[in-house]
Parts: structure tokens; C-alpha cells; sequence
């Protein structure tokens, strides 16, 4: 086995974006594409010899054939270890908990999170730091500039390792270890919540359906769901992960995780439902016909914390980023804790999470955690719900009542616009920001803008500062209206459009919240000029 050294020549489009590097499988298949960026991300973080790497993804197409040239990359730039999950299998949550566990210099994840997968389809990748976070901004920045001026990389003439059968084997002098991608996770699980209680819950008649799309976490929901906690056989549904989802788009949310959804809303639903995305960090929360939104859902968690074990002594703040509603804004007054607001992106949660400033995290793009990893967890969400649930012995739809009735209702709602040609996307956005001056202080019926702006953030701990990240109209009830290009698609543009109005009057907490947003709706369609200038009526998706 030799190492050999290749030449090469830079891509230009090897930016990473709101979380890692997406193409299309085709664009990473082309000779040197993906070894370029796995070179420039070993160069960037200049691993110590002999370190270990975590290395694993969301099973979809390609992450066999990835994994492969990765470990004999790793073996040519020096790593003395690689734990990889058998068959190439570790969820973004799992990930990040075995680089914490087993102390690695960080890892390599391999997903297009609730992209679609198959060979035409997407693929990712994205490197996580010692702490098992999201490379920061400074990382992914450095990563993109050696991608620009890569001339070579480095990689073993070795044959393909079988990763199968756990256990060891060597690959030049670096050792691989196949992991059982599911144990630590399940163990760190098992340490946060109460599990003897979600256990009797379940045995008690409680049911439960969680749907895992096909996708990554049907091993780890069938082994902690069905195995350790005892729910009935059949709880976890299209639980074998498929390299294409089953050619399904593994986002959990009331499109596209529409099995479960008909199953919550028909006869005889279970009382409570769930669904993870394709690399499972993401989650939906159904209560018997109910949608828990997630943001309501984060205020949730976090006003009901100290029913869970390991948040029992309290949460240190939240953090929330900026598009999603200010309902956990809310309860962390209510605790007297600081809440965060952070640009798009589980990146910008680390810092906090490190620096012990925060304890719980989330997104309304169906993300929450809190800082027993890394990244948003799916499972963990499912499982703190459950573990609520256990505690209050009440059904979701009360408990979300009960909480709107205490803190207010926050009414929210996401529209996306997909596939737009970018030059129509980017007329809107730069239209919104030419309109800034013209829009503060003006009146919309009962609306009245406060003021506008493109979101920036400062980075509290590090004081590094993101710029453009959204752009927001702020009204002076605290309604908001915010535009944000997606910076994870991988097809034209996406815009998205997030809405939200909030409402004190319990009398008023029953009412749909497209019918609670259809003001600021049109608002926002009228002052965007969106449908002249995309030639779209309709958002593909509506969260
Ligand atoms: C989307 C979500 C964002 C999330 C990211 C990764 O990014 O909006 O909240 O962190 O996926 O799951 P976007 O496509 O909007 O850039
Ligand atoms: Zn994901």
C-alpha cells in the first residue's frame, strides 16, 4: 500500500453553506470533487498525527462510495484512527455524540439532511469540530478559500474496507473501527430522561406512531423506541433507511411526511406522533389531531425542562435563531434566563452551547436540542416530549393550550418558494433592502412597520460577526414578517417568507394560523413585488 499524491485543479463552487457542502450526486462523482474538498478541509484543520475522526452519514446514495475515499484520504494525511458507523451509518446527532464521547479530533458527516437522495439526487458533506459542532463560520471559510487554490491531494492505494462487521482493521498505518452506530447514543438517551416512566406510559395504553421517512433513524427509533422503552411493535414505521428514502423527501413536516400525518388525523389516532428527517436531526411533534409547531414546540421544552432528569436543576438560556417565533422568548423571561437570537444554522448554537451560556436550542425549520450534543437531535426531541407527556399525564393538544393560555400565542407560519431562477430570487431580496427607508413607519390597516433591516449577528463569545442574514420587518405589535434565502438547496433558489403575529387573547388561541397570518401575508406578497417578480402564486411548501 502506497501513499499516492494527485494532482489536481480547483472547483470554484466548493462553498459550504448554511450546513456543510450540498450537490447533486452527479457534481460529487466527478473525478477529484469530493477528494478537493475532503483535502482542503484536512489542510484547514491541521489534525495533530496519529488523531482520530469520526466518519459516517445518513446512508443515502453515495455514502458508501464517500466513505471509502475519505478513509484512505485520512490514512494518507496521517489520522491514526477512524470510528465509522457499521454500513456507513451514523445520524448527525450520533455523530456528534460519539466525536464528544471518544474525544476525536471531530468528524466527517456525509448528508443532504432532508434532501431527497438517490443518483440524481443530493448528496453533502460537512466537517464537525472537537466539540462535535458544526465547523464555525472561520472554519468553513477557511475550508472554501484552500478548495479555490488546491493543486494536489493525498490518498492510498489500498482496497475497499468492509464496514459491515464491527470491529478493527488497519488501513496503512491508521486503524478503522466499525462501530455499532446506535449504542452511545441510546446510552446518552438513556442518561437525560426518565426512561422507567416513558416506559410505563407506553405499556399503559399510551400509543404512539413515529415515522422515519425511510431514512437514517429507523435503526436508533426501533432499538431505544421499540427495544428499551417497550412500545408496541409497529410504533416506528418505514423504519429501514433506503438509499433513495424510498423515493420520498425525507423532511418531517405536514407535506412531505404525509403517511403519518394521515394515521394522526384519521379514525382512531394514536395520541401522540413523530417524524425525524433524513439524517435525523430534525423533528415533527403530532398530538392526536394537533401540529405542534416548532417553535411553540422549543418554548415547550423549555418552560416543561425540569420534568426531564438531566434538565431538572434548570436551563442556563435558550437560544433561538432568528427566523424562528419569540415564543421561547417568552418563558425564558418568564424564568428570568437569556435567550439568544442567532442567524440560520446550527453553527451558531456552539459557541453558546460551549461557553455554558445556553442550554436548550432550536429552529423553526423543525430543529430543536440542547447541549448534550452538538447538533439538533430528533430522537431527543421525541424523547423529551414523551418524557413530558409521562410526567403530566395530559394529552398534547392540552398541553399546548395550557401553555398559550399562560404565555400567549405565538402564530407562525413559513412559506417557501423553491427552485426560483436566482436572479428573480435576489431581485427580491435586493428590492426589500432598496425599500427599507420607504416601508419604516409606514402603516399596513392595523400594521405599522417599526422599523427594517438585514439581520447581523455578533457572536457574544467569540465577537465574530455574520452579516446578511435575513432581512426583517418588524412592526410595532411585535408582529414580524422576515425573507431569507435558503443557503442549503442545491437546485436555483429558494426563498423562504416567515410570519409571525402574536396574540394574548385566549379567546382568540383556537383560530388556524393561516387565517390568524392572512394580514401579514399580504403584506408581505404586496411589499416583496414576490408574484411579479418570480411569476409564482403559490409557496411549493407551506410549514
Ligand atoms: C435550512 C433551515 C435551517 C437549518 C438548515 C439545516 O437552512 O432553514 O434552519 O439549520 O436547513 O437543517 P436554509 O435552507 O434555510 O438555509
Ligand atoms: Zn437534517
Amino acid at each position: 500500500m502506497s501513499i499516492r499524491t494527485v494532482s489536481t485543479q480547483p472547483f470554484s463552487d466548493q462553498k459550504p453553506g448554511t450546513s456543510g457542502l450540498r450537490k447533486k450526486v452527479p457534481v460529487f462523482q466527478q473525478p477529484h470533487y469530493l477528494e478537493n474538498f475532503v483535502q482542503s478541509i484536512f489542510d484547514s484543520i491541521a489534525a495533530p498525527k496519529g488523531a482520530a475522526l469520526v466518519v459516517g452519514g445518513d446512508g443515502r446514495y453515495y455514502n458508501r462510495e464517500a466513505i471509502q475515499i475519505i478513509l484512505k484520504m485520512a490514512a494518507a494525511n496521517g489520522f491514526g484512527k477512524v470510528l465509522v458507523g457499521r454500513g456507513g451509518i451514523l445520524s448527525t446527532p450520533a455523530a456528534s455524540c460519539v466525536i464528544r464521547k471518544h474525544k476525536t479530533f471531530g468528524g466527517i458527516i456525509l448528508s443532504a439532511s432532508h434532501n431527497p437522495g438517490g443518483p440524481k439526487e443530493d448528496f453533502g458533506i460537512k466537517y464537525n469540530g472537537t466539540n462535535g459542532g458544526p465547523a464555525t463560520e472561520t472554519v468553513t471559510e477557511a475550508i472554501f478559500a484552500l478548495s479555490k487554490k488546491i493543486s494536489s491531494y493525498r490518498i492510498l492505494d489500498a482496497a475497499d474496507v468492509s464496514l459491515d462487521t464491527l470491529g478493527n482493521t488497519t488501513l496503512g498505518d491508521m486503524q478503522v473501527q466499525v462501530i455499532d452506530p446506535v449504542s452511545d447514543y441510546a446510552e446518552l438517551m438513556e442518561s437525560l430522561f426518565d426512561f422507567g416512566a416513558i416506559r410505563e406510559l407506553l405499556q399503559g395504553g399510551f400509543r404512539i406512531k413515529f415515522d422515519a421517512m425511510h431514512a437514517v433513524n429507523g435503526p436508533y427509533a426501533k432499538h431505544i423506541l421499540e427495544g428499551r422503552l417497550g412500545a408496541a411493535a409497529g410504533s416506528v414505521m418505514n423504519g429501514v433507511p433506503l438509499e433513495d428514502f424510498g423515493g420520498g423527501h425525507p423532511d418531517p413536516n405536514l407535506t412531505y411526511a404525509h403517511d403519518l400525518v394521515e394515521i394522526m388525523y384519521g379514525d382512531n389516532a394514536p395520541d401522540f406522533g413523530a417524524a425525524s428527517d433524513g439524517d435525523g436531526d430534525r423533528n415533527m411533534i403530532l398530538g392526536k389531531h394537533f401540529f405542534v409547531t416548532p417553535s411553540d414546540s422549543l418554548a415547550l421544552l423549555a418552560a416543561n425542562a425540569t420534568l426531564a432528569p438531566a434538565y431538572k436543576k434548570g436551563l442556563a438560556g435558550i437560544a433561538r435563531s432568528m427566523p424562528t417565533s419569540a415564543a421561547a422568548d417568552r418563558v425564558a423571561q418568564a424564568l428570568n434566563i437569556p435567550c439568544y437570537e442567532t442567524p440560520t444554522g446550527w453553527k451558531f448554537f456552539g459557541n453558546l452551547m460551549d461557553a455554558g451560556r445556553v442550554t436548550l436550542c432550536g429552529e423553526e425549520s423543525f430543529g430543536t436540542g440542547s447541549d448534550h450534543v452538538r447538533e439538533k437531535d430528533g430522537l431527543w426531541a421525541v424523547l423529551f416530549w414523551l418524557n413530558i407527556l409521562a410526567a403530566r399525564k395530559q394529552p398534547v393538544e392540552a398541553i399546548v393550550t395550557e401553555h398559550w393560555a399562560k404565555y400567549g400565542r405565538n402564530f407562525y407560519s413559513r412559506y417557501d418558494y423553491e427552485g426560483l431562477p436566482t436572479e428573480a430570487a435576489n431581485g427580491v431580496v435586493q428590492h426589500l433592502r432598496d425599500s427599507f427607508a420607504a416601508l419604516t413607519g409606514k402603516s399596513f390597516g392595523k400594521y405599522t412597520v417599526k422599523t427594517c433591516d438585514d439581520f447581523s449577528y455578533t457572536d457574544p463569545v467569540d465577537g465574530s460577526v455574520s452579516q446578511g442574514q435575513g432581512i426583517r420587518l418588524l412592526f410595532s405589535d411585535g408582529s414580524r414578517i422576515i425573507f431569507r434565502l435558503s443557503g442549503t438547496g442545491t437546485e436555483g433558489a429558494t426563498l423562504r417568507v416567515y410570519l409571525e403575529a402574536f396574540e394574548a387573547d385566549a379567546s382568540h388561541h383556537h383560530l388556524d394560523a393561516q387565517v390568524a397570518l392572512a394580514g401579514l401575508i399580504q403584506i408581505a406578497l404586496r411589499v416583496s413585488e414576490l408574484q411579479q417578480r418570480t411569476g409564482r402564486d403559490n409557496p411549493t411548501v407551506i410549514t
